[in-house]
């Protein structure tokens, strides 16, 4: 069954939630941006397209800010971050309801994101309390060295589009607890949710002028600004590998430190002797969440020749059945993909993946009608020199390939110049954590399909990023370490 249309009743709160987004505080503008609905095609929205100028006066206003939050206790940053937690999961719905309208995220799925969202700032109100530091006798004795965690200073976070709330949480929340001012710049198909997140950060208690956000339509311009500018100290940026290659360049011209969370090119191995039932709920879970829009879903399943045909089978009838439609509606499970260049990119994947041999088991095709949505696809025995194998997928396409050996698919899963997210599906235990260690990934789901967790330190290892979000990591990307070595003389 297809739902076309938003449920009237989460429809009519939509529009007040929407109400509840806050216009920028910052007028230098050159004109607005629209913000569309990517289930209807039907404009929602404006947006402020802030000048470079304005994006300067921000970084003054955060940066002079962050100087007195700098100065405040790790235990007051703590509290105002609970109250941050509590505001945030008191206000759930207007978050959601924004999320999906603007992002097209089906609404259960964005009850869960604001969850996962304001879990994060509860966990760094957490990690506030323990910044790190150590007091040691140096080896050679007579001296004793002091370490100090501080806060690196003013941050600049870059956000997309897929996860409009937690990757702005991820960036906020540890910045904060280490005592930095912040310039947010969410992408510009999706920023209303960091209005109105920031806005309820400053109802509970961040100081105003704390977190400035810019929207712009002129990204390169905004991060060539705002890199040059010195009192700029850290970058952090989710998104493709080429902009943070581009990120990283401007900012190495000030030595700025920089956490890149990039693209990925995610292989799932499913051995013989994977559980069928867990392996399917699995990967159904990495590929589908978030309508496969995520940087670390399957982009690349490998299913060992034994168990190939039962895998294609069920995995096949999970995916043709899933619940397409409006993302207003509690039961639909795949909701539109972002925009319309989304749907001619995935259209393009898979009419090369099967003009080269692949085969078409399910879906293959856009959704004609308002807005923009794409079938669950499922292409098996996808030939090697297929496009889909090298692009990062990022809709409801999976790509399927058969290996015979542990050793082939280890090779074929490394082969690339990604290094985000690896799944591996085996009963083994050995086999798991033989595989685990050999795939170049940052991050190995064994056995299921769901990496993310606050605790965790998300990132990639070669061109899927630098540094860490989440876990005690996290604050480690907003500290300087500063060290003190004190001469010691015997008193008595
Ligand atoms: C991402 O897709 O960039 C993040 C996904 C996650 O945090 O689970």
């Amino acid at each position: 069954m297809a739902y076309e249309h938003a449920n009237p009743e989460l429809l009519a709160r939509s529009i007040t939630a929407l109400e509840a987004v806050p216009a920028s505080k910052l007028t230098g503008t050159q004109g607005d941006i629209g913000v569309d609905d990517p289930a209807t095609g039907e404009q929602i929205a404006t947006i402020p397209n802030h000048t470079v100028e304005t994006a300067l006066e921000a970084v003054g206003l955060a940066d002079a800010a962050g100087k007195l939050w700098a100065k405040t206790t790790p235990r007051h940053r703590s509290d105002v971050l609970h109250a941050v937690y509590a505001k945030l999961i008191e206000n759930r719905e207007n978050l959601a309801l924004v999320m999906s309208r603007e992002m097209g995220k089906p609404i259960n799925e964005a009850y869960g994101e604001v969850q996962y969202a304001a879990d994060y700032v509860r966990w760094f109100a957490e990690e506030a309390l323990r910044a790190g530091g150590s007091y040691r006798e140096a080896p050679a004795g007579g001296a004793t060295m002091i370490t100090l965690r501080g806060p690196v200073g003013l941050s600049v976070l870059i956000t997309p589009w897929n996860f409009p709330m937690a990757m702005a949480t991820r960036k906020l929340a540890p910045a904060l607890a280490a005592g930095c001012g912040a310039v947010v710049k969410p992408a510009t198909l999706t920023p209303l949710t960091t209005y109105l997140t920031v806005k309820l950060f400053e109802e509970a208690g961040v100081p105003e002028g704390l977190i400035q956000v810019i929207t712009t339509g002129s990204a390169s311009a905004f991060s060539s600004a705002v890199l040059a500018d010195e009192r700029v100290r850290k970058v952090s940026f989710t998104g493709s590998t080429p902009v943070g290659a581009a990120l990283m360049e401007l900012a190495g011209k000030n030595i700025i430190k920089s956490s890149m969370e990039l693209g990925g090119n995610a292989p799932l191995l499913i051995f013989d002797d994977a559980d069928l039932e867990r392996t399917i709920d699995g990967v159904i879970l990495s590929k589908m969440r978030n309508g496969g829009q995520t940087c670390v879903s399957a982009n690349r399943i490998l299913v060992q020749e034994g168990i190939a045909d039962a895998f294609l089978e069920g995995f096949t009838e999970r995916m043709a059945g899933l619940v397409r439609g409006n993302p207003l509606n509690t039961e639909v499970e795949l909701g539109p993909v972002v925009d319309h260049r989304a749907v001619e990119r995935l259209q393009h994947l898979v009419d090369d993946a099967v003009a080269k041999g692949a085969d078409l088991r399910t879906g293959g095709s856009a959704v004609s009608g308002p807005g923009h949505f794409f079938e669950a696809t499922v292409l098996a025995d996808v030939p090697a020199d297929a496009e889909i194998t090298t692009t990062e997928i990022f809709g409801p396409v999976s790509s399927i390939t058969r290996f015979k050996t542990q050793e082939e698919a280890i090779a074929q899963a490394n082969d690339t110049c990604f290094g985000l997210a690896g799944y591996v599906f085996t009963e083994s235990l050995d086999r798991a954590l033989n595989v685990a260690e050999t795939l170049e990934t940052g991050m190995v789901g064994i056995n299921q399909g769901m990496l993310s967790n606050v605790a965790a330190p998300f990132g990639g290892v070669k061109q899927s990023g630098i540094g860490r979000e989440g876990s005690s990591e996290g604050l480690e990307e907003y500290q300087e370490v500063r060290y003190f070595n004190v001469t010691r003389r015997e008193t008595y």
